[in-house]
Formats: C-alpha cells, structure tokens, sequence
C-alpha cells in the first residue's frame, strides 16, 4: 500500500482539538488497511507567532510545499489581536494558498438526513440538499494590491483594497467549476456584480465564454451575488455547483453551511493546478475559524475537519472508495444519533469533540469489516 505524506498544521484554538479527531482517524484507517500515511506536525498561525514571531516560518512553507497533502485546523484569536498586520495569523494561511497557488477551493454544503431538523431553515427547504460552492482562492480583493492605509494631509486615513481579477484566473476556476458540473447534476450558477463592478463583469464574460467554447452541455446560470445570498436561504436546493469570487465565497460559504445546521459541518479543499504528473497541490480546511469562544472546552464539532480528510482521500489520492467509506462512517455516526453541541435538538445526548471522534472511528470500523 502507498504510504502518504500528510502535514497537519492544527493552528489555533479549536484547530488542534479538531486536528486531534482526524489524528486518530489517520490511525484507525492505517489499522485498517484502508489506507497508510506519515503524518508531520507543524506550526501555523498564532502558535507560528508565538514560536517564530511570524505566522508561517519558511522551513513550514517548505514541508508544505513537499508533503503530498496538507490539512489545517484553523488560525487566529484574540490572543493575536495586537500583532502587526503583515504577520497577523491569518496572514500565514492567505501565504499557503498564495504561494502553494491552491485556487480552486471547494466547499460541500450537503444536508445529512439526520440533520434535516438541525439546520436554520425548515427540514422541506433543506431536504437532500447538496451544493458544491467553488471559491476562487488566490485572487482577487485577498490579494489585489495597493492594499494600504494613507494619512491624508488634513491627518484623516484613506483604506484601500483593490479587487483585480484576470482573465486566466476566471477562466480556471470556472474550468473546475464546469468539469465539477459535470459528474455531479450538470448544472452551474456563477455569482458576481457585473452590475456595480468592473471585475464583475469580466468574471461574467470570461464565465460565459469558457461555457459556450467548453461545456454546452452544461446549464449555466448567471446571478447577482446579492440575490445569490438571498437564494440560498429562500430555496437553496435549486443550486448544484456555485461558483464565486474569494470574498463571496467566504460569505456565501458561511451561510451555507448554516443550511446543513453548523459551521461545525463544512469540510474543504483548497486545490491547485495539476502538474504534468497529474498531481496538485492541495490544503485541506474546514470552512469554520479558530472558534475562540469554545476552545479548550471540548466542544467543537470535528466534522468539518475529518470530511477535510474525506476530500483528502477523494481529490489527492484518488482513494473514491476509502473516501466514501469515511463519508459514510460520518452519515452513520450522525444517523446512529450523535450529536455535537452545535447540531444537537432537544434531548438529544451531547458528545464532546473527542467522543464524536470516537463515534465516527467506531462507524468506521463497523463498516470497514
Ligand atoms: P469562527 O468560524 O471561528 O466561529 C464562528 C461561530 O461558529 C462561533 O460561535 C463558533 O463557536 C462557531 N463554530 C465554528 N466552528 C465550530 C465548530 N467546529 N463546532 C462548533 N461551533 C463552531 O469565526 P469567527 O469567530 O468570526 O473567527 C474567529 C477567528 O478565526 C478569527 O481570528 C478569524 O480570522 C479566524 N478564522 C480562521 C479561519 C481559518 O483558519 N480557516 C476561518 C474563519 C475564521
Ligand atoms: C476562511 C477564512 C479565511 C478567509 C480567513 C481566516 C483568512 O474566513 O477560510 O473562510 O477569509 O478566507
Ligand atoms: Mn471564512
């Protein structure tokens, strides 16, 4: 069996509690046999700071850039809130994406049966709901530069981001969001503002375009990111694969996932361009933050995190069926009754982080046999 290279960057506050039930899923598959990994453990974030006195050291970036994966918890907190800007926590993530080239970040938001009652919308709205949201990650306002803040003469300050989007970049990402399309309902939404910004119009044209040269066979929408937001919340399973700059993909994502009852729930995979080995780069991150308001109290939901590892599994191996096995073990923990905080109802018996660890390792193993 191969032997994969895996690096863990847990972060901060609850990312090393949720780093810690995909530890031990990392073990239960190797005794398994379904699947063998090295794992190293590394910095990032405030703890990077902390170390360091930046949130991504450069031997980091290396290990990143050599291991065959990498999965992240989450960075950030208040601890960090004086630090300089440039080496702010967050700075370390945006600098993996950046310079990893990891674009195309994708964002499940699909609805568990179990969960039906556990989501913000009511169970007929949210029902089988399963949408693919495509974030552009490397572009955009994150990234466009000046990015600055000036005194004015009269002592006032001026703040400044730029959006800047290329025509090579629209065109990638909706490449993936188009092949995505593809083996899932055939169907693509692509979110902008044409209407009040330039980069919108030319995300508008490019998407357009690389529809009507590529992909005729897919059905192609276009709306206002806007209404998008208002969409997902009136009548969200009329989206399959949404396709969306960085910084409405951060938004739209995070109410999405509101759909499937929690943050808590929202795996990803942040992915670059396959090489000419057919390998890419890849980070994989669950879509919540470093939740500074339940760390340390072994609350969090860890899955979030350990589908980050079901995404690892599926799009840097190739290993669909282990995948699915862990996916699965996941729809069976959650069917079999556990509950997290976060998505428990009314009387339901609450798990800790570790214990919903437990509950999926134990699916696992009964489904492995
Ligand atoms: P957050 O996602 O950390 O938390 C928002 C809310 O969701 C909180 O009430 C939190 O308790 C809850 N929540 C999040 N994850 C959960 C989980 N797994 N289980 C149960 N509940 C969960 O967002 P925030 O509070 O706005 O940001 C906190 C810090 O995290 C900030 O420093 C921010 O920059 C950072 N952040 C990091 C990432 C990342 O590392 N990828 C993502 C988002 C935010
Ligand atoms: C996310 C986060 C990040 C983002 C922050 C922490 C830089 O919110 O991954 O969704 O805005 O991309
Ligand atoms: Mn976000």
């Amino acid at each position: 069996m191969t032997t994969y290279k895996l690096l863990l960057l847990p972060g901060d506050g609850i990312g090393p509690e949720v780093m810690a039930q995909v530890e031990r899923v990392v073990g239960a598959l190797g005794e398994l046999g379904i699947a063998s990994f090295e794992t190293e453990t590394d910095l990032v974030g405030g703890a990077a700071i902390d170390v360091h006195g930046k949130p991504l050291a450069d031997e980091t970036l290396a290990r990143a850039d050599a291991a065959d994966a990498i999965l992240l918890g989450a960075v950030g907190g208040p601890k960090w809130n004086g630090v300089a800007y440039d080496i702010r926590p967050e700075a370390g993530l945006l600098r993996l994406r950046k310079d990893l080239g990891l674009f195309a970040n994708l964002r499940p938001a699909l609805c568990y049966p179990a969960l039906a009652d556990a989501s913000a919308l009511k169970r007929e709205l949210v029902e089988g709901l399963d949408i693919m949201i495509v974030r552009e990650l490397t572009g955009g306002v994150y990234f466009g530069e000046p990015k600055e803040i000036t005194v004015q003469a009269d002592g006032s300050k001026r703040a400044v981001d730029t959006q800047v989007y290329t025509t090579a970049e629209i065109e990638r990402i909706a490449h993936v969001a188009f092949d995505l399309a593809r083996k899932r309902s055939g169907r693509v939404a692509s979110a902008e503002k044409h209407n009040v910004m330039k980069s919108g119009v030319l995300w508008k044209e490019v998407v357009t375009k690389v529809h009507a040269e590529h992909y005729t066979d897919v059905q192609l929408e276009h709306i206002l990111a806007d209404n998008c937001a208002m969409q997902l919340v009136r009548r969200p399973k009329q989206f399959d694969v949404l396709v969306t700059d960085n910084l409405f993909g951060d938004i739209l994502s995070d109410a999405a996932a509101m759909l499937t009852g929690s943050l808590g729930m929202l795996p990803s995979a942040s992915l670059g361009a396959v090489d000419a080995r057919g390998t890419r780069k890849a980070l994989y991150e669950p879509v919540h933050g470093s939740a500074p308001d339940i760390a340390g109290q072994d609350i969090a939901n860890p899955l979030a995190m350990i589908g980050s590892l079901a995404m690892c599994l599926r799009y840097s191996f190739g290993l669909g069926e282990a995948a699915d096995l862990l996916d699965g073990a996941i729809t069976a923990a959650l069917a079999g009754g556990a509950r997290t905080k976060d998505i428990a109802g009314a009387g339901a018996k609450v798990l800790g982080t570790a214990g919903m660890g437990e509950a999926v390792i134990a699916a696992l193993r009964s489904r492995a046999r």
